[in-house]
């Protein structure tokens, strides 16, 4: 954990785990996650609806308690912490982007973004100015006034990101954060989360769409609660993002450092999405999060991901650039 140039981890769990008891039964939402993110890493996670994902964001946000196991946050174990320190470490150290948006819908622009200083008790003054510069990094500085049923979908979706941003986060987390956006307005944000990538910013994302996934630098995929495998972007690259099955079932070389001509990031696969949604209300008033569980999953399709080779051990670590790619086992099959 020491710190030693970018290589510093920011998270850090181990044998991570949550139960949610529901009378007789036990879910087992996270069934021991051991992961690994370094600072100004970029990750995904994806992952068969039900399989943890937004559980173990809950939980890497501090919205959440886990059952058992360890979370050290930069440097600091989370499960040592009172409820107070927690709640400062949630409001100082993240930014949490929905795929709800989750703005107050009577409030201006500018306030939904101020809402994070009030919780931390910054004056007024202050207030306006941080906002007024976190919109200004999202590209809104001329829809402040504006309320979420006068901002489009995309520009909502960056006044949340810019709440996020507001209380300049370690970490930014983002549970489906183009789920309710159509195609055109997916690359937007993903735009926005390049440049704050590029500026240093720290982020995971959840996301059931490769090409979506495909704009970080490694996916952590879980299912039933557990990480199945981390690969780096480029490994899905290099099978047309979505279909690994489409490459050669032979003996797949390990990742070649020239991975064949991969789809452009700008060119959009994804069949699943459809015109822009209505741009209904936003139905959740919410303040900054709460420790609110997440609401069951949603029906969201089954992410098309074979089973691919065992995650690397944890704590060996390898630079950003260089995916962490263990030789794929070919799968038997789509994953479907
Ligand atoms: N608050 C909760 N109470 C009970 N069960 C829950 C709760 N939140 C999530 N679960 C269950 O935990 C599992 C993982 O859920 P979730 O993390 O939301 O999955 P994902 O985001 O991957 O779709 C699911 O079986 C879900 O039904
Ligand atoms: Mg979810």
């Amino acid at each position: 954990m020491s710190g030693n140039g970018q290589m510093t981890s920011m998270i850090v769990t181990r044998d991570l785990r949550k139960d949610y008891v529901m009378g007789t039964e036990t879910v087992h939402a996270l069934a021991g996650v051991d992961i690994e993110i370094l600072r100004n890493e970029y990750v995904s996670i994806m992952g068969p609806s039900g399989s943890g994902k937004s559980t173990l964001m809950n939980m890497i946000g501090c919205l959440d308690s886990p059952t058992s196991g360890e979370y050290v946050l930069n440097g600091q174990a989370v499960q040592d912490l009172s409820d107070d320190n927690l709640a400062r470490i949630r409001n100082r150290e993240i930014g949490f982007v929905f795929q709800t948006f989750n703005l107050l819908p009577r409030a201006t622009a500018l306030h939904n973004v101020e809402l994070p200083l009030i919780y931390a008790g910054v004056s007024s003054k202050d207030r306006q100015r941080r906002a007024a510069h976190a919109l200004e990094i999202v590209q809104l500085a001329d829809r402040m006034d504006h309320k979420p049923n006068e901002l489009s979908g995309g520009q909502r979706q960056r006044v949340a990101i810019a709440r996020a941003l507001v209380n300049d986060p370690s970490i930014l987390l983002a549970d489906e954060p183009t789920g309710n956006l159509d195609s055109s307005t997916s690359e937007e944000i993903m735009d926005v989360f390049d440049t704050l990538h590029e500026n240093g910013q720290t982020i995971i994302m959840v996301t059931h769409e490769y090409d979506i996934a495909a704009r970080s630098q490694r996916v952590i995929t879980l299912v039933d609660g557990k990480v199945e495998a981390q690969m780096s972007v480029d490994y899905y690259l290099a099978r047309g993002l979505q279909k690994p099955t489409a490459a050669p079932a032979a003996a797949d070389p390990p990742a070649s450092p020239e991975p064949e001509p991969a789809p452009s990031r700008e060119a959009d696969p994804a069949p699943s999405r459809e015109a822009d949604p209505a741009p209904t209300l936003d139905t959740a008033p919410a303040p900054p999060p709460q420790t609110t569980p997440a609401p069951p999953p949603t029906a969201a399709p089954m992410d098309p991901v074979p089973p691919e080779a065992a995650p690397p051990t944890p704590g060996t670590r390898r630079p950003i650039s260089n995916p962490w790619a263990p030789p794929p086992t070919p799968p038997a099959d789509g994953g479907r």
